[in-house]
């Protein structure tokens, strides 16, 4: 048997805009994981896919590989196919997750990143962390329309990322240690369906929405400069510009700007809405000395579930 894991992630500056080309900044999650186990399969029974938290069972029975709509099955199908292996075995694979879905937190990027790591090890073979994106990002696309690939190239390189689409990710140095509380909404929102109404917005005010989304990659741009500087001050002021400029794209709720506003209050840095917006979780910046405060404040708001993260001081 092999195991293999990946962690979630949180996008501190650039969602949305990412998908028109303005760079953004992610890094892991490693308090919530997505776990793969894969082993031998009964005899006969074809590749077996135990997703354990969704209560289903899905399989790619002997001879019938073309019938997979399943992005897990899709997912196994195309690790195997670009290890060089077929489709015609007997195996079982089971995945566990912590990280909980469609919250912003990348839970399908993880899953796919550990099923195709688990895969490799299993046949003894490696792959490289680019290679495991590339082919996450495949069925990404499926999770999500037109994926930017900030997700799965965070997850599988697991460290902090500068992503700009459509070109080589690059990560930089973290001066400082940045404390961050991740607090959920419980309000589950496909990331599918909201970067499908921002692509029907953009279309109707191309010019406005450009312009929104070229101050969100300035935010960006300005973030990654602090964060190198060890500016965390800085930091905190730039998310909550950036916050501002989610609620102008119409992709924050009254949910995200209540906890928002609660975390401001009680002494946060910053905070901002995380990942595709309208739902799922929000991020506040913290020091030692104001995380629990924050973190109280914030189940008092309703939070569903409030994780503590640390980036902590890394040079490139
Ligand atoms: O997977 P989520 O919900 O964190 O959203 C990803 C961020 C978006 O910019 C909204 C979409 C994308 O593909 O980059």
């Amino acid at each position: 048997m092999t195991v293999a894991y990946a962690p979630g992630k949180i996008i501190l500056f650039g969602e949305h805009a990412v998908v028109y080309g303005r760079p953004a900044i992610a890094v892991p999650v490693t308090q919530v994981r997505a776990q793969v186990v894969v082993g031998h399969g009964e005899k006969g029974r074809g590749i077996v896919i135990v997703a354990r938290d969704l209560g289903h069972t899905f399989t790619i029975a002997r001879g019938k590989a073309k019938q997979m709509t399943n992005p897990l099955q899709i997912m196994v199908a195309n690790a195997l196919e670009y290890l060089g292996l077929g489709l015609e075995r007997d195996l079982r694979i089971t995945i566990e997750s912590s990280i909980p879905i469609a919250r912003g937190l990348g839970s399908g990027a993880a899953v796919s990143t550990a099923m195709t790591r688990a895969l490799a090890r299993y046949f003894s073979r490696e792959l490289t962390a680019e290679e495991v994106s590339d082919l996450v990002y495949e069925v990404e696309k499926l999770h999500h329309g037109t994926p930017s690939g900030i997700d799965n190239t965070v997850i599988a390189h697991q460290r902090p990322v500068y992503f700009t689409r459509e070109q080589k990710s690059e990560t930089f140095q973290v001066a400082k240690p940045l404390l961050f509380i991740i607090a959920d909404t419980g309000v589950e929102s496909p990331t599918k369906m909201v970067v499908g109404a921002v692509r029907q917005a953009w279309e109707e005010s191309k010019d406005r929405y450009e312009a929104l989304f070229s101050s969100v990659g300035d935010v960006a741009k300005r973030a990654r400069w602090a964060i190198e500087e060890g500016d965390v001050d800085e930091v905190g002021r730039l998310m909550d510009e950036n916050h501002r400029l989610l609620q102008a794209m119409d992709v924050s709720s009254s949910q995200l700007d209540a906890l928002v506003k609660a975390a401001k209050r009680h002494g946060a840095l910053g905070a901002k809405l995380s990942g595709a917006g309208r739902g799922g979780n929000m991020i506040a910046l913290v020091t030692p000395q104001t995380c629990e405060v924050v973190k109280d404040a914030l189940e008092r708001e309703g939070a569903q579930g409030v994780i503590q993260t640390e980036v902590q001081v890394s040079m490139v």
